[in-house]
């Protein structure tokens, strides 16, 4: 059955990894997909809103019934969504955003042969974009933030969980379990949603596509 109650809204949805580079030919990145935040951006298509993706670097084609917005670096996802985000109802931070960068970039290849046989790489942190949407959102706004741990214990993951929170003043927080086999490239998750309170307001596992339906209900419960 057709559901269109996200129409007239507008989401902006951050998806993939992003990049830092070290030279022209090398970067600091990570394992993100992109699948949850590209099957959010089109679940949220298919309920009848307006939607802006932000891809940073995705393993999968990016939906042709969004607007996408293509970024590589932190700070490039970070002017392309405090831009979407003023005119935003829903904010959706899936983007796996690298926490630090290399603290200069080589405007040619670093060449093993100047710099010898050991080398120190200096990092800088990326401004937190989730905690500086949160901070500045307007009362009517819904920002959710992802966080992907790689702790087992389900407990000890709910409190990384609520920490994150706590930090980053986000409406909602996803939380899912990453490793070396889950979470990641896999066309499966399994999720805890937290409200702003650390309170747990749904579980859900199963298909990338059926848990972005089920975090979007939980948006529009709200
Ligand atoms: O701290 P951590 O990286 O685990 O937080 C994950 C959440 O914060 C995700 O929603 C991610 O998009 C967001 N994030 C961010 N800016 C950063 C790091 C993460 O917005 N520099």
């Amino acid at each position: 059955a057709e559901r269109r109650d996200l129409a007239g809204k507008h989401i902006v949805v951050t998806a993939g990894g992003t990049r830092e580079p070290l030279d022209p030919v090398r970067y600091l990145g990570n394992r993100s997909s992109g699948k949850q935040g590209v099957a959010v951006a089109q679940a949220a298509r298919q309920r009848g809103a307006e939607v802006v993706l932000i891809a940073a670097h995705l393993d999968i084609p990016a939906p042709d019934d969004v607007e996408v917005r293509s970024v590589s670096t932190a700070r490039e996802l970070q002017r392309a969504v405090t831009e979407e985000a003023a005119t935003a109802d829903i904010v959706v931070m899936t983007a796996a955003v690298a926490d630090f960068r290399p603290a200069s970039t080589s405007t040619s290849k670093i060449k093993k042969e100047k710099v010898g046989d050991s080398y120190q790489l200096s990092l800088v942190a990326n401004p937190d974009i989730l905690a500086e949407l949160s901070a500045g959102k307007r009362a009517d706004q819904v920002v959710v933030g992802f966080a992907a741990e790689t702790e087992s214990d389900p407990q000890a993951l709910l409190e990384l969980g609520r920490r994150k929170l706590e930090r980053k003043g986000c409406d909602y927080l996803v939380i899912n379990n990453v490793g070396w086999k889950t979470g990641f490239s896999t066309d499966e998750n399994e999720v805890v949603v937290l409200d702003s309170r650390g309170r747990i307001v749904m579980e859900a596992s199963g298909s990338k596509a059926s848990v972005a339906d089920r975090i979007l209900d939980v948006i529009t419960s709200a």
